[in-house]
């Protein structure tokens, strides 16, 4: 399968869906800071989501329900600033949207202004369709995110696969639907069916991004610091690993400590 969109200077919400029309697959990893930022985008990856897993990844919570709109903007404006390719979406933290679109609006305006996204992400369907409208009439393209959502983990009270019963999945459906004809530009789904995405994805028109949703979807996500075998475990089923960083960073710092030890580092080239 030629890559179509290589040339493309900028990724743009048109470019995704022009990938999604000419069956080009979309790939999106998460990133936190600049030094990791920079690398995805002289990879040339399509999509960097700042994900709210900065929560567990980079500060170490259990859930993603601590991490404030302030921290998401650090992470956020330090992605921003390594990018020049890649189409950068930031999530919206817990208790910045849901419920009150005024307050939708104040908080994605400021991830827009203060980060230089592109984009933002939040978790969702109807219960959050007037916070979507309001943040899409400011001008500011919104990803949908169904299926797990992890922001609402104390209400599934699981983090197991969703939407395998008909009713629920017959909800994401309508949801996937609610959210294409408000306008967001693509759908995370995270965590459901392989057959029950395919047809999601086949239904919308705009691209689907998967996360444990199979191959039929548009494109696929991965936390950055899990695929690179740097997270301890958390080994789920959809997990591809494409390396074991942790180990070689372990063994690295180990390396250093016995050089330092043992007067070994640094040499006499190593000093002025
Ligand atoms: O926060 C995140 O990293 C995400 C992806 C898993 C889709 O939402």
């Amino acid at each position: 399968m030629p890559y179509l969109q290589t040339d493309v200077t900028k990724v743009t919400t048109r470019v995704l869906q022009n990938m999604k029309l000419h069956g080009e697959k979309i790939a999106m990893l998460t990133a936190y800071d600049y030094s990791m930022a920079r690398l995805l985008d002289d990879a040339k990856i399509d999509v960097v989501l700042v994900g709210d897993s900065a929560a567990n990844v980079m500060e170490g919570y259990q859930t993603t329900l601590p991490i404030t709109l302030e921290e998401m903007i650090v992470y956020g404006a330090s992605v921003a600033r390594a990018i020049k390719r890649a189409l950068v979406v930031v999530d919206m933290p817990f208790g910045t949207y849901q419920g009150n679109s005024k307050l939708a609006l104040a908080s994605a305006i400021r991830i827009m202004k203060e980060t230089g996204a592109d984009a933002v992400k939040l978790e969702g369907g109807e219960e959050v369709l007037e916070s979507i409208q309001r943040i899409l009439s400011a001008g500011i393209p919104v990803m949908g995110h169904l299926g797990l959502t992890p922001q609402s983990i104390n209400k599934f009270g699981t983090y197991a696969v969703r939407a395998t019963d008909q009713e629920e999945a017959d909800r994401l459906k309508k949801d996937a639907l609610i959210l294409q004809e408000a306008g967001c530009f693509a759908l995370v789904l995270e965590k459901i069916p392989a057959a029950l995405a395919a047809e999601v994805s086949n239904t919308l028109k705009i691209p689907t991004i998967g996360i444990g949703a199979g191959s039929a979807v548009d494109g696929q996500v991965l936390v950055l610091q899990d695929m690179l075998g740097i997270t301890q475990q958390f080994t789920p089923r959809y997990l591809r690993t494409y390396g074991s960083f942790g180990a070689d960073i372990s063994n690295a710092i180990r390396q250093y400590i016995t050089d330092v030890k043992a007067v070994n580092f640094p040499n006499e080239k190593e000093q002025y």
